[in-house]
């Protein structure tokens, strides 16, 4: 951690973690195209070929991407970009405007490392958040997580993801269905194969490409099994794991354990990579890591289990803006200890 946030992180986390989040998401829209982002980026984006890699059709200048939900609205991917960041997935993105389930729907569990949300996909639809998109000017790619809208039944979700896909589509570079929200309504049966089926075709029929799936950590394995059987007959990208987790294990020790909601962050990392190797064990298609990565030895557990690239939230709040550039920095030290030429050479080498 910096020197800078040592010292803004209490005054962050004295603030409601919503309210820390809303100020911090201003500063980051601030300082877009100042002098400042310029000499951030300077100093923050590692910028080494060893780390550049391909994934689903997309150059990555880095492997270290931002998760969906930090930047729900699509307003700070420049920014991100700034900060270092390898790539940015906007969203949870809806047809219609939402406003999420009330507050505090946001928990820190600060001994633990770790978040508990239940958001209920907020955000600011897909015809605002599609046209803000078109005007993001940035070198990195730029993904776009959709979601199903909450009033709208499990039948007709092939309808409304394609709707918000369509909205989103001039302005993404890549997409990801996420059936994995456990907090918003009717999300449980979509993981289901007939209903997923239906999705993925749907969108298939709209041109929806490259198109990934988000998948839950806590699937069982003949859900999963089913999913990539899925991910193979629709001609998928690649997998997303994981989301948050409804589980709660025994480790935690932060009162807001007991908030209901997803859990991510550090007590998520182990079972996230275990999900990433099964899942790089059953598919050719490229895997994206995310859940607990917060250190360089996390990102590169995540690649050596089979990740193309990784993502992170959680990591974010907790080890400040300078993130992207640590595990970046990290992660060449840990390619060359290892005799690895780069990144790419690393990916499933522990499957
Ligand atoms: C999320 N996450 C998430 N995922 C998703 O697919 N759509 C979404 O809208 C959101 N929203 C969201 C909000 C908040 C407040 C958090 C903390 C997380 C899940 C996120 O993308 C990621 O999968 C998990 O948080 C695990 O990664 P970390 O946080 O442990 O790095």
């Amino acid at each position: 951690m910096t020197r800078l946030y040592r010292f803004a992180r209490p005054l962050l986390f004295s603030l409601p973690p919503e309210t820390a989040h809303a100020a911090v998401e201003t500063g980051l829209a601030s300082l877009q195209g100042t002098p400042l982002a310029r000499v951030l980026e300077g100093r923050l984006a590692v910028e080494d070929e060893r780390l550049a890699t391909t994934a689903f059709g997309q150059s990555f200048p880095n492997p270290v991407g931002v998760a969906a939900g930090f930047d729900k609205n699509a307003r700070v991917a420049p920014a991100l970009a700034a900060l270092g960041f390898g790539f940015v997935e906007v969203g949870g993105v809806t047809a219609t405007p939402q406003a999420g389930n009330p507050r505090p729907r946001l928990f820190r569990l600060a001994a633990d490392e770790a978040l508990v949300n239940r958001m209920g996909l907020n955000n600011d639809g897909a015809a605002a958040i599609g046209r803000r998109l078109q005007d993001v000017d940035v070198d990195i790619p730029v993904g776009v997580n959709i979601a199903k809208s909450e009033d709208v039944d499990p039948g007709a979700a092939p309808a409304d993801y394609r709707e918000t896909y369509e909205r989103v589509a001039a302005g993404g570079d890549f997409f990801v269905v996420n059936v994995s929200c456990p907090n918003s309504q009717g999300f449980e049966e979509l993981q289901n194969r007939e209903a997923m089926a239906a999705i993925f075709g749907e969108l298939g029929d709209a041109g929806a490409s490259p198109l990934l799936v988000k998948l839950s950590p806590d699937l069982p394995a003949p859900a999963i099994d089913d999913t990539l059987e899925l991910v193979d007959e629709f001609d998928l990208d690649g997998v997303v794991a994981t989301n948050t987790t409804t589980q709660r294990p025994a480790s935690l020790s932060s009162p807001n354990r007991l908030e209901d909601g997803g859990l991510s962050g550090k007590p998520l990392a182990e079972d996230a990579t275990e999900m990433v190797r099964y899942v790089a064990r059953r598919t050719d298609v490229p895997v994206v890591g995310v859940g607990g990565v917060s250190s360089p030895a996390d990102a590169y557990a995540k690649v050596r289990a089979g990740a193309s690239v990784v993502q992170l939230y959680t990591g974010l709040i907790y080890r400040g803006p300078t993130i992207a550039r640590d595990i970046n920095q990290g992660l060449l030290e840990l390619l060359e200890r290892d005799g690895f030429e780069d990144v790419e050479d690393a990916v499933g080498v522990d499957v």
